[in-house]
């Protein structure tokens, strides 16, 4: 690498060389790539040496904020001590042990043991096959048909994307594969709904009903739930309705999925939303904030009574060369503990997190936001035209052009269709706060411009 490369230098040769997720290149290539140079705490610096605050912690995961020292010296530490060693061949190495008894500490009272794996797709891959392998070993093994949801994002993998109820992540890829079925999810403003999310959520429970008889229950293996949808919009359960759900798929003998990639670790206000909400899951899935980011670790976590199974069946021929790298799980464990001598997630429960909701419900009576969803240190607004609802279109894209002004601003936020999307680092202060949302109001006088 050059020490000091301009930055048209690096915007021409990631456009000759760079194929970016999730980006329409056309538009970037015209706008100019964002280059991002440093960060520390909740704020990144950018090519100009402009201080950005991020809104959106990375991509929900820089929980712990740029600079933590406590993983960047374990990382350090293990890259001399052991880079890389793998986990499979009845080898090990104390870094995925340890964070394993972490999460086990952590997690519901039923959830003990930990598959690793490099990526939220992955961890809800991984689960996938280690349902499959469960029923078929109970010798059932045409209990495979998977359940999730409308407006759910549970990754890019071609499985997980067929889990993904985002029309834009799975047409463009003739998705998804036959056996995953799609139930509606709780989301009464997505669809334009006039019933309350109360009312919203009931109907949808009673359509998740109707399609498991319509389906067999003896044919569906499990249902993947995000507790808090994310990247769908940022929609959290309406009351009664997860309880509802959990109640539901116990009755017909269906595995409860609970992808937390982003909500665990504190997000909420809890180490696992599943515990928040009482879940009580036959599986967790993590990734993101495992690490805040820093580096790739997937993780599933399975019942006592699957461990069971799985280890009855013998040789488990599953696994990725990195599974439980010991940087990644030392960078976990950093992290982890981190966490916890920080009590971040007590003060998202209990301060933070509050505070954020004040501040963005306080925003309820804007002429441009239509909706406020939010908990603990996630939340959305759903924004609107000079001409409100009826005068948006599929193109409008406020959240996008929303975000763009923000930016500006000098914050961070994510725009998702006709919404943005806010996360920031658990980390973040009051201050941080007021300038966040002093940002986000600054951005949305110039929307209807
Ligand atoms: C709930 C949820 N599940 C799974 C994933 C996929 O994770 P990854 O991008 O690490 O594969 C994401 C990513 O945003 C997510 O939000």
């Amino acid at each position: 690498m050059s020490t000091n490369p301009s930055v048209q230098e690096l915007r021409s040769l990631d456009q000759q060389y760079h194929l970016h997720p999730f980006t329409h290149h056309l538009d970037m290539h015209e706008t100019g790539t964002h280059l991002i140079k440093s960060g520390d705490g909740c704020f990144l610096v950018d090519e100009d040496d402009r201080r950005l605050l991020d809104g959106l912690a990375g991509l929900w995961c820089v929980n712990v904020g740029y600079n933590c020292s406590a993983i960047t010296s374990a990382v350090t530490n293990q890259m001399r001590n052991l880079p890389y060693y793998p986990s499979f061949f009845n080898s090990t190495t104390e870094p995925p042990i340890r964070v394993a008894e972490f999460l086990a500490k952590k997690a519901p009272p039923r959830i003990n043991h930990t598959v690793f794996s490099n990526s939220g797709s992955e961890a809800n891959e991984s689960a996938l096959k280690i349902i499959r392998s469960y029923h078929k070993l109970r010798g059932q093994p045409g209990k495979f048909k998977i359940l999730s949801r409308t407006f759910a994002y549970h990754g890019v993998t071609m499985a997980t994307t067929s889990m993904t109820g985002l029309p834009s992540c799975y047409d463009p890829f003739n998705l998804p594969l036959p056996g995953f079925i799609h139930v509606p999810g709780p989301h009464p403003y997505g669809v334009n709904s006039p019933l309350d999310p109360e009312a919203f959520g009931k109907w949808c429970l009673e359509e998740t009903a109707r399609i498991i008889r319509e389906e067999g229950a003896d044919t569906i293996a499990a249902m993947f739930v995000e507790p808090v949808q994310g990247a769908g919009g940022v929609i959290p359960p309406p009351t009664g309705y997860l309880q509802g759900l959990r109640e539901l798929l116990r009755a017909n003998n269906i595995l409860f999925v609970a992808d937390e990639v982003i909500t665990a670790f504190g997000r909420v206000g809890d180490w696992f939303a599943s515990g928040l909400w009482n879940l009580d899951p036959d599986l967790i899935t993590l990734a993101k904030g495992i690490t805040s980011g820093y580096l790739p670790l997937g993780a599933t976590m399975v019942s006592d009574e699957i461990t069971d199974v799985i280890h009855s069946g013998g040789y488990f021929a599953h696994g990725f060369t990195y599974s439980g790298h010991p940087t990644s799980a030392a960078a976990a464990l950093a992290n982890l503990q981190t966490i916890e001598s920080l009590g971040l997630v007590e003060r998202v429960r209990s301060d933070v997190g509050p505070y954020f909701q004040e501040k963005l419900h306080s925003f309820a009576e804007h002429p441009a936001v239509a909706e406020i969803r939010g908990i603990g240190l996630i939340g959305a607004m759903e924004l609107v035209p000079r001409g409100g609802r009826s005068a948006l279109t599929p193109a409008s894209a406020l959240g996008v052009r929303a975000s763009g002004l923000i930016r500006k601003e000098g914050t961070i936020v994510r725009g998702i269709r006709d919404l943005i999307a806010v996360a920031p680092p658990l980390i973040i202060t009051h201050e941080e706060i007021d300038q966040l949302f002093e940002s986000i109001s600054a951005g949305l006088e110039k929307l209807w411009d």
